[in-house]
């Protein structure tokens, strides 16, 4: 039997969506499906609280909670989709700037899926619109031959166009969304009368990502960025927080994988650990860490320890002396140099974690050789 691999967040947590539109009723922005403050609920979560419906108490609910951290970001990112500007998030890799844009876009109409992949071999037409050459040549230039971009079909609609790693796209192809932002409109000159302009509905915006170590918002012209509100992505700050999201996600990912387990706690541990260390260039301890050029994202800690989980379910074996030769593949993608700073890593921060008596930093340790040059 075959099944969808992931579904979109609107259809995942449907059942969520439909009781956080009962449970708050009250004013919302035109064209929304939520109220803000249901909206950030539905985002982050409701915490260890269940939700009670306003006249039926014994309907509750617990949200479950999804992109962690940073909540005034996410208000902030809803007030703007309420506004009159898109919304621009950007960050390293890997933190969750598409997951949250897809979240954001579910609350607020109901869809995530008028979606724009932006790819430096992206046209003016998959922001704006194209046409079915057959239908125009049959018929000439009329409404039915027009095949709508995501952006205009969302203008239509009154909902939220995504438009994924926007600076990927050359600065000309991304100015075809000036007008769009600032006049509410997109004119198509083929079409006679009426049919020649969309006005955008109450309800439609824009949500962008991009990608920091890609080509720059720098490139971005000035009168774009303008018409979007930036919100910077970081990294989750709390290593708390990061290894409950791990081990929550890798959990998911083990379940659709058809391998339900859960990853031994040291391991993730350390895994988180380790990440984190690397990432920020420091220790919790304090330790100087020489950090490598990859981004040591929290999306990559979640695929290392579904690996290991997959590993433990079909190799039951240990799994913990596969852990350096996983972070050595995560680490050695940009700069040949990474290795050895992975190695550096080992030599100080591992050794001395050992010595002090770690468990898991003691195996680790003795597994310093699988870091050498394969
Ligand atoms: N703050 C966070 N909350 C929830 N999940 C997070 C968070 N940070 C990272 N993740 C993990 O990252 C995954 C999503 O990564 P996503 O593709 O959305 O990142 P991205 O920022 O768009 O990366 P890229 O720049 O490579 O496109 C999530 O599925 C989750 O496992
Ligand atoms: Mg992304």
């Amino acid at each position: 039997m075959h099944a969808a691999q992931l579904l979109p967040a609107e259809t995942v947590y449907a059942a969520e969506l439909a009781f956080l539109a009962a449970w708050d009723t009250g004013a919302r922005p035109p064209g929304w499906s939520l109220t803000p403050r249901a909206a950030v609920i539905f985002v982050t979560g409701s915490g260890d609280e269940a939700l009670h419906l306003p006249h039926k108490k014994r309907s509750s609910m617990r949200i479950t909670p999804k992109f962690v951290g940073q909540r005034n970001l996410v208000e902030r990112a809803i007030v703007t989709l309420a506004g009159e500007r898109g919304l621009l998030l950007v960050g390293e890799p890997g933190t969750a700037k598409s997951m949250l844009s897809e979240l954001l876009a579910a609350a607020v109409c109901g869809t995530s899926a008028l979606t724009v992949q932006g790819t430096a071999g992206s046209t003016e037409e998959h922001l704006r619109y194209g046409w079915n050459y057959a239908l125009l040549i049959a018929k000439g230039p009329h409404p039915e031959a027009l095949v709508p971009s995501p952006v205009l079909s969302a203008m239509r609609s009154g909902a939220i166009a995504r438009i994924e790693e926007i600076t990927r796209c050359l600065p000309e192809v991304q100015d075809a969304l000036i007008s769009v932002l600032s006049e509410r409109r997109l004119s198509i000159p083929e079409l006679p009368g009426p049919d020649g302009v969309v006005y955008a509905q109450s309800g439609f915006n824009v949500i962008a990502t991009a990608n920091l170590r890609d080509r720059g918002v720098s490139e971005m012209s000035a009168a774009l960025k303008r018409r979007f509100n930036f919100e910077l992505v970081e990294p989750i700050a709390e290593f708390l927080q990061e290894r409950q999201l791990v081990e929550r996600q890798a959990a998911a990912a083990l379940e659709r994988a058809g391998a339900p387990m859960a990853v031994d706690g040291a391991i993730l541990e350390a895994l988180v650990t380790a990440f984190r260390d690397l990432r920020a260039g420091r220790t919790a301890e304090g330790w100087a860490v020489d950090r490598p050029g990859t981004v040591m994202s929290t999306a990559e800690a979640v695929s290392v320890a579904t690996s290991l989980g997959l590993q433990a379910a079909y190799f039951p074996d240990d799994v913990l002396p596969l852990l350096p030769s996983y972070l050595l593949s995560v680490v050695r993608k940009d700069d040949p140099q990474d290795q050895a700073r992975l190695q550096g890593y080992w030599d100080a921060v591992v050794k001395r974690r050992a010595d002090e008596g770690g468990e898991v930093w003691g195996r680790l340790w003795d597994l310093r050789s699988s870091l050498e040059s394969e």
